[in-house]
């Protein structure tokens, strides 16, 4: 898929089709395309747990927290939760550019992941303590962001927005993803 449409095909999937679920070759496959990805003086210092089996996902799924705009939706129900994880971890550190490799690195896995027919969600707002546990995140690491994967199992619309940029749910039961248009976002060089 060519690059521009595999940026609109990727949105953030928060249903998906839990029984369908993703190979461990898969997930390396995308974790893969991370190693890969540039990093601030190539110190490659991310570090990556992936999830398949239905036991341990079940232990990352109470720790998270979705989609904040939906006030009156608390997250999948059983049956459309993600069939797979994969946790970032990232070392403390002064470094600036650690967030700025985590988040490449993050997008080098979604788009892969969408690109192989799968749909994910990044997800930063959650409980890093069970994260931790469930994920044995290495001395002088923390869980930096999660992302959820599987098949989808949800129509999400793009649109475009003048101004009100809160995804919301219309009553077809589609989520709506609204994006600024590209004119409103370039800042012009000063003469
Ligand atoms: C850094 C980052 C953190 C995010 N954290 C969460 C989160 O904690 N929970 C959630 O449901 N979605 C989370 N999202 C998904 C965003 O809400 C989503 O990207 C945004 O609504 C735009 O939708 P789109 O990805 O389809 O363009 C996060 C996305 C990013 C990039």
């Amino acid at each position: 898929m060519e690059m521009h449409e595999l940026s609109m095909e990727n949105r953030s999937v928060r249903r998906f089709m839990q029984e369908i679920s993703i190979p461990d070759g898969d997930l390396l496959h995308f974790i893969d395309s991370a190693r890969l990805a540039p990093c601030g003086a190539n110190l490659q210092l991310l570090r990556f747990t992936p999830f398949t089996d239905r036991k341990h996902c079940s232990r990352i799924f109470p720790a998270l927290k979705w989609a904040g705009y939906l006030e009156d939706w608390n997250g999948p129900d059983e049956g459309e939760r993600p069939a797979a994880y994969i946790i970032i971890h990232a070392p403390h550190s002064e470094r600036r550019h650690i967030p700025v490799d985590a988040g490449i690195a993050a997008a080098y896995i979604v788009l892969t992941a969408r690109e192989s027919g799968y749909g994910s969600c990044m997800i930063m707002s959650f409980d890093a303590e069970m994260i931790k546990e469930a994920a044995g995140t290495p001395g002088g690491y923390y869980p930096f962001l999660i992302i959820a994967l599987g098949v989808p199992g949800e129509e999400i619309v793009l649109e475009e927005t003048d101004g009100n940029i809160r995804y919301y749910r219309d009553t077809e039961d589609r989520h709506h993803v609204p994006k600024l248009a590209l004119e409103s976002l370039i800042v012009p060089a000063t003469e």
